[in-house]
C-alpha cells in the first residue's frame, strides 16, 4: 500500500508518519511538504531512511499532479496547513491560499489521477465557540469559524465535500480536538509555557485563561487516524475527541507546578487574543463505534510532553530565535 502524506514534516504529519513507520511493515510512505517556518526535515528524525521526502507546495498543482501519478497512493493524508490562529490575525493571506486554494489544487488531481481515496485534516474550530450552550458537537452541527484560521479549514471541508458529491471523490474528513505531543512547534500554548519556563520567564495566560478545551495527546489521535483509514466509511466526517476537557489556565498552571515552579509567581496575564473562541467541546461516538478511545491521560501526557522537550533541546532552540514565538502578546508583533 502506498501512502502519500502532505505536511507530513509538521508536529502531527510527523508523528503520524512515524507511528506508521513503527507499527506497519507493509506500506511505502511519501511525505510532501513545503517546509514552511511550521515544517523541518528534523521532524521525522529516525524515520527518513524509511520514507521518501519531495519538498513541494500543496497549492503547486501541476507539480503535485507529476508526484501523484509517480508515486500512486492509495491514500493521500492532507495535514497541511497554515495552521497558528495567532499568525491567522496577523497575516491571513497565507491561510487562504494553503487551507482554501491548496486543498482545491490537491482536490483537482486526485479527481484527474483517480486516486482512491482523500483523508483530510480539519478541526474542531469549525464548529465555532460553543460557550453558553450546553452542548457538544456531532459531525452534523452546522459551521460556525470565528478566526480566519477556522474560516479557511472550514472552506476547505465544504470544498471536499463538494467534490464528493459533484465528481465522486471519496474522502473522510477527520476533526481533531487540540492535540499536544512531542515535535509541537514552541509557539503553539503547552511547548510554549515549558519553553518560555525553561527560559526563565514567567508563563503567559492569553485574557482569563477560562477558554476550555479538549487535549489529546498526539500518539492517541494516531491510533485514531489509522483506525479511520482502515475502518472508516467514506464520505464520512469523523470527530476526534479525548473528552479531557481543561481550562487553558488549568494547563499553563499545571505544566507550571509540573516543573517545580510556583503559579501564583510564574505566570501572567496577557490580553485576550482577539476574536477567540471560549469553549469547543465534541461528541465523538462515530470514532468510539470503531473501537477507539484515548489511552494517555491528560497528567500522564503533560509528564511525557515536558520530559521531551527536557530532552530535546536542539530540536527546539534553534526556533526559539524569533522573537515572535516567546512575545507576551504575539498577535501584535506582526503587521
Ligand atoms: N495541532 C492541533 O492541535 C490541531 C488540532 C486540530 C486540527 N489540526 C489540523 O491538523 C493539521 C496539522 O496540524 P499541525 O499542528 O501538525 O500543523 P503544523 O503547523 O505543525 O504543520 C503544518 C505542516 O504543513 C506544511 N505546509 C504548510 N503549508 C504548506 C503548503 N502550502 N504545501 C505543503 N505543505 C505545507 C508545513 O511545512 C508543516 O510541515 C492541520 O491541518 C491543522 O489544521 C491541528
Amino acid at each position: 500500500m502506498n501512502v502519500m502524506i502532505i505536511g507530513g514534516a509538521g508536529f502531527m504529519g510527523s508523528n503520524f508518519t512515524r507511528f506508521l513507520v513503527n507499527n506497519y511493515n507493509d506500506i511505502k510512505i511519501l511525505v510532501y511538504d513545503k517546509l514552511t517556518y511550521a515544517g523541518r526535515i528534523e521532524n521525522l528524525k529516525g524515520v527518513m531512511d524509511k520514507i521518501t521526502f519531495v519538498r513541494g507546495d500543496v497549492a503547486n498543482e501541476e507539480f503535485l499532479e507529476y508526484i501523484v501519478r509517480t508515486f500512486q497512493p492509495s491514500v493521500i493524508v492532507n495535514f497541511a496547513a497554515e495552521t497558528h490562529v495567532d499568525r491567522s490575525i496577523n497575516e491571513p493571506a497565507s491561510f487562504m491560499r494553503t487551507n482554501i486554494y491548496g486543498v482545491f489544487s490537491l482536490l483537482e488531481v486526485i479527481r484527474r489521477v483517480e486516486v482512491p481515496l482523500y483523508v483530510h485534516i480539519s478541526t474542531d474550530e469549525v464548529y465555532g465557540d460553543l460557550a453558553g450552550i450546553d452542548a457538544y458537537a456531532d459531525e452534523c452541527w452546522p459551521l460556525n469559524p470565528s478566526s480566519p484560521y477556522s474560516a479557511s479549514k472550514a472552506s476547505g471541508d465544504l470544498l471536499i465535500k463538494a467534490y464528493g458529491r459533484t465528481y465522486g471523490v471519496r474522502y473522510r474528513i477527520v476533526r481533531p480536538c487540540n492535540n499536544y505531543g512531542p515535535y509541537q512547534h514552541p509557539e503553539k500554548l503547552i511547548p510554549r509555557t515549558i519553553v518560555r519556563i525553561l527560559h526563565g520567564m514567567p508563563a503567559t495566560i492569553y485574557g482569563d485563561g477560562m477558554q476550555v478545551r479538549d487535549w489529546l495527546y498526539v500518539e492517541d489521535f494516531c491510533r485514531a487516524l489509522a483506525l479511520i483509514i482502515e475502518k472508516g466509511g467514506d464520505y464520512e466526517v469523523y470527530n476526534v475527541c479525548a473528552n479531557q476537557f481543561a481550562t487553558v489556565k488549568r494547563i499553563v498552571e499545571r505544566i507550571v507546578e509540573l516543573m517545580g515552579r510556583d503559579p501564583s509567581k510564574d505566570v501572567i496575564h496577557v490580553s485576550s487574543r482577539p476574536g477567540e473562541d471560549r469553549r469547543y467541546a465534541m461528541k465523538c461516538e462515530k470514532l468510539r463505534g470503531l473501537g477507539w478511545r484515548p489511552l494517555v491521560g491528560l497528567e500522564e501526557g503533560l509528564a511525557r510532553t515536558i520530559r521531551w522537550y527536557l530532552d530535546n533541546e536542539w530540536w527546539w532552540k534553534p526556533l526559539v530565535d524569533e522573537t515572535y514565538v516567546l512575545a507576551d502578546e504575539p498577535w501584535g508583533t506582526r503587521k
